[in-house]
C-alpha cells in the first residue's frame, strides 16, 4: 500500500478528486492525511466528509522544526502531493522526501510561475496578456517555486471572451482529468 499526504491551503477540490480517484479504484494507494496551513480552509471540511484525517500547522512548526517531517515519517508517507498549497516548501522537508513531492501549477511553466503566482493571479495575468493558450503543469518540487522537473503538461485554449473565472474553470477541468492519473503513474516508478 502506497500512502499519500496532501498539502492544501484552500478549497481542496483537487484534494477531493484525488481521494475519490484512489478510493473508487481500490488501488493499492490511499490518501492517509490532509495537511493545511489555514485553520479555516474548506479542504478540512472535505477531509472530514471523506473520512480522511487532517492536520493544521503554523509557520513556526513548518519552517523552524521537524514536526511535519516526523509526522509524515510516523505515518509512513510515500509521496507528498501539493494541491493548491501556497507556502514555499522548506529545505529540510525536500531533503527528507527527495523527488517525492509533486505540485500542480495552473499554468504552462515556466510561464506564470514563481512567488505570488497562484490561483486567480495566474488566470488574471493570462487574460491580461491575451494569451491564446494556457494549461497545467505537474512537476516535482525543489527549493525554488515552480522550478522542479516537469512530469506532465496539458493545454487548453484561451479565447478573447474568456475571463479569469472562465479560465479557472478550464484549468480545474484539466486538473481533475490529469492530476490523479499522473500521481498514479509516478507512484509506479518510486
Ligand atoms: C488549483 O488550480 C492549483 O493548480 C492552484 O490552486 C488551485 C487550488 O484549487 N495552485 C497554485 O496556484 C499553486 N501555485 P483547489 O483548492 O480547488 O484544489
Amino acid at each position: 500500500m502506497k500512502r499519500l499526504a496532501i498539502f492544501a491551503s484552500g478549497s481542496g477540490s483537487n484534494a477531493e478528486q484525488i481521494i475519490n480517484h484512489f478510493h473508487n479504484r481500490s488501488l493499492q494507494v490511499c490518501v492517509d492525511l490532509i495537511l493545511t496551513n489555514r485553520p479555516n480552509a474548506y479542504v478540512l471540511q472535505r477531509a472530514e466528509k471523506l473520512g480522511v484525517e487532517s492536520y493544521v500547522f503554523n509557520r513556526a512548526s513548518f519552517y523552524d522544526s521537524d514536526a511535519i517531517i516526523n509526522l509524515l515519517n510516523e505515518r509512513h508517507i510515500d509521496l507528498i502531493v501539493l494541491a493548491g498549497f501556497l507556502w514555499l516548501v522548506p529545505k529540510n522537508l525536500i531533503a527528507a522526501f527527495p523527488n517525492k513531492i509533486i505540485n500542480i501549477h495552473p499554468a504552462l511553466l515556466p510561464k506564470y510561475g514563481g512567488k505570488g503566482m497562484y490561483g486567480q493571479h495566474v488566470h488574471q495575468a493570462v487574460v491580461a496578456n491575451k494569451e491564446i493558450e494556457t494549461g497545467i503543469t505537474i512537476h516535482l518540487v525543489d527549493e525554488i517555486y515552480d522550478n522542479g522537473a516537469i512530469l506532465r503538461q496539458e493545454k487548453c485554449e484561451v479565447q478573447l471572451s474568456d475571463t479569469a473565472d472562465t479560465v479557472a474553470e478550464k484549468i480545474h477541468k484539466l486538473e481533475y482529468e490529469y492530476f490523479a492519473e499522473t500521481i498514479e503513474e509516478y507512484l509506479t516508478k518510486i
